[in-house]
């Protein structure tokens, strides 16, 4: 039996035929629509490499069913930089070498994100690493990444603030 679902996935529509209700979002980012950038690490909700946002929200899309978000806005690493011009958190994360081998790098962006809009970051280290508690580096970058996120909130505050004046 098949089942047809809709996703808006980096702003663009997606219709997708899928036969078999299993399959994981994860799967259907990397496998179907060759969105490769998402990765999969453990595949049981324990590392954090699959993070992308959903409505807005940041969620292991390895846990996540692809059926049961029908109709679902999901942004991908993909989705993140306008042509060119990378978001403040991946430009953070280069400035901050918030990386090493790069393959955890894609989800901690994503949950960077997420973990900014949720307004949770603020300018407290521990905070920052709280919130980012979910998304494991086997290379240890952590210093890196907990500076980067804490430059990119106040880059966007700035930059809000900038807009709103
Ligand atoms: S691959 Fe999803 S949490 Fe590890
Ligand atoms: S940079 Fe290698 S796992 Fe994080």
């Amino acid at each position: 039996m098949n089942f047809s679902i809709s996703l808006t996935v980096n702003g663009a529509r997606r219709d997708i035929e899928l036969d078999d209700p299993r399959v994981t979002l994860l799967d259907l980012l990397r496998e179907r629509l060759q969105l490769t950038g998402t990765k999969k690490g453990c595949d049981r909700g324990q590392c954090g490499a699959c993070t992308v946002l959903v409505n807005g929200q940041r969620i292991n899309s390895c846990l996540a069913l692809a059926i049961s978000h029908d109709g679902a806005d999901v942004m991908t690493i993909e989705g993140v930089a306008r042509g060119d011009q990378l978001h403040p958190v991946q430009a953070a994360f280069i400035a901050h070498d918030g990386m090493q081998c790069g393959f955890c790098t894609p989800g901690q962006i994503m949950s960077a994100i997420g973990l900014i809009e949720e307004g949770q970051a603020g300018d407290d280290p521990e905070r920052v690493r709280e919130g980012m508690s979910g998304n494991l580096c086997r290379c240890g970058a952590y210093a890196g990444i907990t500076d980067a996120v804490l430059e990119a909130t106040k880059n966007l505050a700035q930059s809000d603030q900038r807009r709103s004046a």
